[in-house]
């Protein structure tokens, strides 16, 4: 079972990432209706929540339907990530995440996200000042270290426990990896099972499907698993991984008949939620990724990336699922294309 506060999770739990421009409230969505059992925000900037910039609040608005979900936050000043971890309070998370793991230049050289990792008291300091300034859960979100030669998940494991985080997830990567080579889960496994560790370890890196799933439970014990990239264009990806876990069968890929009615739901979502035009453009990046691997989608492609007509892109859809039918091709995911080739 995870625990993370009052939130209990029995079984096999499965979380969706956070994802800049990625898990807004459509996505997630889509994602808690197939089975996601718990939910991230897109990091959120602790000085914009403190100067009360408007896109920052949007950002860390949460729904009921979507409980239980966690606002993350980033920043590298102790007293700011304290404060913003009060205004963020007013948006009543279940619990809130600290990100301590994001590669960009921007964010990790001004030593936030994964620039921490080069500053471990400070990163355990900055827990500890959230820790106290809400009575929330607080959890954290980081990496094996800053590159191969300075690997600290153990040592920042300990710490983060002490300075009272309650959970923590590992994706299996260095900073100077970014998004590249594999996701190390041995690393996971070894903080799993230092038995000095008492609050649950969630792992994060390259779960794309099932089996790969029941591996990271079975072979390395962890509390629960975090999708990304593999949920992105898939969110059906967390029934496939439950399904499984639970009864060992492998669900067939949806028909494009089915991913066009998946598609259009998140669709309609998007606009209900972000209101038009935004909610066509912020569509477009889910869009393709349902549909890529089908033979001669590019006129499809086009027209959907293209209109800003509701009306047309419904149609567009019901074209695809005519066209395509009951065909079944396993989704050529932003992670592949992301990842290198073997
Ligand atoms: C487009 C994109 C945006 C991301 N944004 C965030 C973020 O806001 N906060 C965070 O902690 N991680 C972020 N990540 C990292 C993911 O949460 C996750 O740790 C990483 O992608 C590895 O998991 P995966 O192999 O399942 O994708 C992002 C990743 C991607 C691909």
């Amino acid at each position: 079972m995870l625990k993370i506060g009052n939130i209990e999770i029995d079984g096999y739990p499965v979380l969706l990432a956070p994802m800049e421009d990625v898990t807004d409230v459509s996505f997630r969505y889509m994602c808690k209706k197939f089975g996601a059992d718990i939910v991230f925000t897109e990091f959120v900037a602790s000085e914009a929540l403190i100067r009360d910039v408007d896109k920052a609040k949007t950002k860390m608005k949460i729904y009921d339907f979507e409980r239980p979900a966690a606002i993350q936050i980033y920043g590298h000043i102790v007293e700011s990530m304290a404060e913003a971890a009060r205004v963020v309070g007013s948006a009543e998370p279940d619990f809130i995440d600290l990100n301590f793991g994001c590669p960009m230049k921007k964010i990790a050289m001004r030593g936030a996200g994964a620039g921490l990792l080069r500053d471990v008291p400070k990163m355990a300091a900055m827990a500890n000042a959230v820790v106290k300034a809400t009575s929330l859960p607080v959890t954290a979100k980081t990496r094996l270290g800053w590159d191969a030669d300075s690997i600290v998940i153990e040592d920042v494991a300990l710490r983060l426990q002490d300075a009272g985080i309650v959970a923590l997830t590992i994706h299996g990567r260095t900073r100077s990896q970014m998004y590249s080579g594999r996701a190390d889960w041995e690393w996971i496994g070894r903080v799993k099972n230092n038995p000095q560790i008492k609050i649950p370890i969630i792992g994060n890196g390259d779960i794309t499907s099932p089996q790969k799933a029941r591996q990271a439970f079975e072979q390395y014990g962890v509390d629960g698993i975090m999708i990304g990239r593999g949920a992105i264009g898939r969110p059906f990806i967390f029934g496939e991984i439950k399904h499984y876990l639970e009864t060992g069968e492998l669900l067939p890929e949806p028909t494009a008949k089915e991913k066009v009615e998946i598609a259009r739901e998140h669709f309609l979502k998007s606009l209900e939620f972000k209101g038009y035009p935004r909610g066509i453009y912020e569509m477009r990046r889910h869009f393709a990724l349902y549909f890529k691997g089908l033979p001669g989608f590019k006129e499809f492609k086009l027209r959907l990336l293209q209109s800003l007509d509701t009306e047309e892109i419904l149609g567009t859809l019901d074209e695809i699922a005519e066209r395509y039918g009951d065909m079944r091709v396993q989704t050529i995911t932003y992670y592949d294309e992301k990842a290198p080739k073997e």
